[in-house]
This record gives structure tokens, sequence and C-alpha cells, in this order.
């Protein structure tokens, strides 16, 4: 069986982390009887070198006609790229933005959890950590600042910058309705994470998800405020189940999560709509400060690779294959440097993706 697969290796450290995805998913395909047929796609920095522009209307229908999107990560350092002397709007982070809303991505799943081989990574006490962590941050993608109306004008000589942040009921319910139909898989509890003592969205936010829990009366719902749920991730993380919050919230909160796994090279995400069609990247970004030096660790996006595996092409023993090399390869000690601790085997970007890919 092929399958057809649009890749965006992207900027940065995009290009060696993609690789090393494509190496493990080939790896299933052999053991597993499928066989990926890879289209690249140029988005972000790399579509400017080429197009001068972050995305164009090819990539969008290469994206679309495909089964699914493996992405590494666009954009560079904005103190020292060209790409940000151009317009906004022509910027890397635009053509990710664009994706993102054509295809209707509204459901970012981020999946953050603590592999018992990674205890020594965690940042936090063996006591708080406890018997470990298992959360799916579930972000609104396709709302809120990042798609609302903003501009910056001079008005009586002094320089001024509006961004506005709407959700209207619909966005807020079909999140909310992934979010609970997710919690019922796993441990029947939703954790609302919003501002709703300050903000409007807000409070339509907490109305709306409190409908949509009536109809899930085995799924317990509580709301918190974001302020508190960043204090709380690195209080107690594992009291949470599912955080369904809206999109600066969740990508605020998600790198927070990322950290408490070990490092955001961890943490992987799965961008979908309302079909079986999904994008699949790692939470980070393209890591400019290290691109190039073989160090990046890959297996946030071989993990984005495994959710692919699952719920774009239904090939649920080959993605628990994947995510169990991951497994094994850290429990036999190897580690790229941004998880690295004492006694371990010290390994490069390559490396581990041949690590993983073998042990399929
Ligand atoms: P970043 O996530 O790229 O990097 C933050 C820090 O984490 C850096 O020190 C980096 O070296 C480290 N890091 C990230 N991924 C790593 C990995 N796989 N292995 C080891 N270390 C890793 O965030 P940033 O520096 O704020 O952003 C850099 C660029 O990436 C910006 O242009 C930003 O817009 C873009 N970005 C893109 C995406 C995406 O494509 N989805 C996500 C986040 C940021
Ligand atoms: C992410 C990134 C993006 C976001 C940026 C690059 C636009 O940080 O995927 O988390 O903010 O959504
Ligand atoms: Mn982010």
């Amino acid at each position: 069986m092929n399958h057809k697969i649009a890749v965006i290796p992207g900027d940065g450290i995009g290009p060696e982390i993609v690789a090393e995805a494509q190496k493990v998913l080939d790896a299933a395909g052999k053991k597993y009887g499928f066989e990926m047929e890879y289209t690249k796609v140029l988005l972000g920095g790399a579509s400017i070198d080429v197009h001068g522009k972050p995305i164009t209307d090819e990539a969008i229908e290469t994206a679309r006609s495909s089964e699914a999107v493996l992405m590494g990560s666009i954009g560079g350092d904005a103190a020292t790229s060209p790409w940000y002397k151009l317009e906004p709007s022509l910027r890397p982070e635009a053509g990710l933005l664009a994706i993102r809303k054509a295809l209707n991505l509204f459901a970012n799943l981020r999946p953050a959890y603590l592999y018992e081989e990674l205890k020594a990574a965690c940042p936090l006490r063996d006591d708080i950590i406890g018997s470990g962590f298992d959360m799916m941050i579930m972000r609104e993608l396709t709302g809120g600042l990042y798609f609302g109306e903003r501009k910056t004008v001079v008005e009586d000589g002094v320089r001024k910058a509006v961004d506005t942040l709407t959700y209207d009921e619909k966005e807020i319910r079909r999140i909310a309705v992934r979010a609970f139909d997710i919690a019922r898989k796993r441990r029947h509890l939703v954790t609302s994470v919003d501002k709703a003592n300050v903000l409007d969205s807000s409070r339509l936010w907490r109305a709306v998800v409190e409908e949509v829990a009536k109809d899930y009366p085995d799924v317990a719902l509580n709301h918190m405020l974001v302020d508190n749920c960043a204090m709380q991730l690195v209080k107690d993380p594992g009291q949470f189940d599912v955080i369904l919050t809206e999109n600066m919230f969740g990508d605020i909160l998600s790198d927070e999560a990322s950290m408490v796994t070990g490092s955001i090279g961890m943490l992987s995400s799965a961008s979908l709509n309302e079909t079986k069609f999904g994008l699949y990247e790692p939470s980070h970004g393209s890591a400019p400060d290290i691109a190039g030096k073989g160090i990046a660790n890959p297996i946030a996006t071989i993990l984005s690779a495994a959710m692919m595996l699952r719920y774009s092409l239904d090939l649920d023993e080959a993605a628990d294959a994947v995510e169990n090399a991951v497994k094994k390869v850290l429990g036999e000690g190897y580690r790229t440097t941004d998880i690295m601790s004492e006694g371990c085997t010290q390994v490069g970007t390559q490396k581990m993706g041949d690590l993983i890919a073998q042990y399929i």
C-alpha cells in the first residue's frame, strides 16, 4: 500500500530532523508493508528564497491532495536573517499560519508525557514528578489573536499597534468537542484554560465549553485561569489529563509543558481538521542556534510521524512500533545533547534516527 505524504523540511534544523523521521517511517514501512510516496513542499524561509513569499498556492494544493503532511519547522533568527526585513505578511511564520488556515487545521494536539527513562532530564524534583505525568494539550489553532485584525498606525504622532482576539461559539465548540472525545479515550478529565476573569472571549469560551460538557457526563470538567495553569504545570503536572485552550495560551503552555518532559525536542504535535487529514510537526521551532550542527533532537518529529501513522493513515501497529523504538533507544541510554544526563551515551541527530529506525 502506498501513501501520499507531503513533506515540508522547512528551515534551520527542519531538514535535519525531517530526514530522520522519513528514515524511521521507511523502516516502519518495510516491516509493516507500506510505502511512503513523498512530495517535497517549500514553506517558510525555504519558499521565500525560491518564490519570494513564504507559501504558494501550489504548496497548499500539494498538501491538500496528500493524505498527510510531515513538517520540520520554519523560521530564522529575527535579528540576523534577511527574511525578517520583509513585511510581516511575507515572513516565514506567515506561511505556516496560512497553511493552517487554508487546510482548516483547527485542532492542535500536543501530547506531553514523561518517559520513565527521561526522569533525570526533567528539571522538576522527584517528589513533584511522583509517578510521572501524561497530558494532552488541545490547542485551538485557527482563531484568536493569531488571526484577528492587526495594524500599526501613528495617531497624533504616537505609534500604536493593535491585535484583536476574536472567537465565535462555533470555533470554540468544535475544539471543545474534540477535547472531550479525546478525554473519553484517556482519563476522562478536561481542564479548560482561559482568562475569564478579564477577557470576553474567555467568558464565551467557558460558557460554550460548559454546554459541550453536558453531552459528556462521564468526563469531568474543570476551569483554570491561564496564569494559574502556568504555575500548576510545574507544581503538579500529574493533575492534568486533557488541557483545552485557545491558540496563544496553548502556544505558551505547550512550550512550558515540553520542558518538564525533559526538552522541547521531545514534544510532538498533530494539527487536524474535520477529516482524517493532518499536518504533523514538532512543537519546537527551527532552532537557528544549533542548525547545521547535527545535534538537534529528532524525537519530537519522529513521534509526530507516529501520530501521522495513527491518526491519518490508520497504521496503529506501525505507530506503536515507532513509539516503542523511541522508548527502547532511550532505555538503552542514548541521548541527544538537550536530554543528556550522567552515565548516558551522547549521540547526534542522524545516529538517533538510525537507532530508532533499527529498533523498529
Ligand atoms: P525554537 O523552538 O526554535 O528554539 C528554542 C530553543 O530550543 C533553542 O535553544 C533551540 O536550540 C532549542 N531546541 C529547539 N528544538 C530543538 C531540538 N529538536 N533539539 C534540541 N534543541 C532544540 O524557538 P525560537 O528560538 O524561539 O524560534 C526560532 C525560530 O523558529 C523562529 O523563527 C520561530 O518563529 C520559529 N518557530 C517555528 C515553529 C514551527 O515551525 N512550528 C515553532 C516555533 C518557532
Ligand atoms: C508553534 C510556533 C508557531 C505558533 C509560530 C512559528 C507561528 O510557535 O507552532 O508553536 O506560534 O503557532
Ligand atoms: Mn510555539
